[in-house]
């Protein structure tokens, strides 16, 4: 469970580059609950991210992780309880090292004892085992750079390292919205397959209607740093495409009429 508790963030506090990010942000999400975020460019989602994965320390507000207050836990600290797969197919992993490298990273994160480079038998066994699900005939290159994959199949193995430890909690930034459609379609399903298969507790930021009815079992709409829906239960699972799209058509339409009533109609959303 993570309970995000009165969360704000502002960039640049004084200076003519001021952004108040997060505003006042309170959630809690439950064990394996998977929570989409939405909400339209500069709405504050991967600073939430970022506050929960300890980018950076949030203004005031708690950060409760599985019932430990980690506000102050340093980012690497936090990073063992945590797995997060951004948008870039190149910022998870280490392009020079061997798939079985990469992943012998995954395997011994949070743990103390050092595996060494030289990989036992048994533990290429297991990645072999992890990596053909993928259906990326990966298991076969268990030697190549990684950065020779393609972006999809490094994003797959992105997925598949950010997960294998079971994290507490998981955090995925709009990790499909570089593929092409066909491989983010995979890549989606692989994350529901993970996510289920685990019971992760994951939060997923993404700007596809789609994803975000069909998966999960709640949705978070933020908006100028504040989350101004909240659907979960019987409310989320009858929510289609079209009712999400309304709600952004809506929240346009205040700011078109009067920007300043907007803002202040902001604080009344939830
Ligand atoms: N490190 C930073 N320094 C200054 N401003 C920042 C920083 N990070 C984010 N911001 C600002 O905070 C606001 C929220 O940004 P954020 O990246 O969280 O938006 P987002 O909802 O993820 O948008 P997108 O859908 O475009 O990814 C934006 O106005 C952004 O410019
Ligand atoms: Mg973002």
């Amino acid at each position: 469970m993570i309970e995000i508790l009165n969360i704000s963030k502002t960039f640049n506090p004084g200076t003519i580059n001021e952004v108040p990010a997060l505003r006042n942000i309170n959630c809690i999400v439950d064990d394996a609950s998977f929570v989409v975020l939405l909400g339209t460019n500069g709405s504050g989602k991967s600073t939430l991210l970022g506050a929960v994965a300890g980018n950076f320390y949030p203004d005031k507000g708690s950060i409760i992780l599985d019932g430990v207050d980690v506000t102050r836990l340093p980012e690497h600290k936090r990073a063992k309880y945590i797995g997060r797969v951004f948008q870039n197919p190149f910022s998870g992993t280490a392009p020079d090292m061997s798939i079985a490298e990469n992943l012998s990273l995954a395997a011994k994160r949070g743990l103390n004892r050092n595996l060494g480079r030289a990989l036992p038998k048994k533990l290429i066994e297991d990645f072999r085992a992890r990596v053909k699900p993928l259906n990326m005939g990966l298991e076969d290159r268990l030697d190549s750079p990684i950065g020779r994959l393609s972006g999809g199949q490094r994003q797959a193995l992105t997925l598949l390292m950010a997960s294998w430890r079971k994290p507490n909690l998981l955090l995925l930034d709009e990790h499909t919205a570089a593929l092409d459609p066909k491989t983010a379609t995979k890549v989606i399903q692989l994350t529901e397959e993970i996510v289920g298969k685990s019971g992760l507790t994951t939060m997923m930021v993404t700007h596809s209607m789609q994803q975000a009815v069909k998966m999960g079992d709640r949705i978070l709409l933020l908006h100028k740093g504040r989350i101004v829906y909240d659907f979960k239960g019987q409310e989320k699972k009858r929510l289609k495409s079209n009712d999400l799209l309304a709600l952004f058509d809506e929240i346009r339409k205040k700011e078109q009429i009067d920007p300043a009533a907007a803002e202040m109609f902001s604080n009344f959303y939830i």
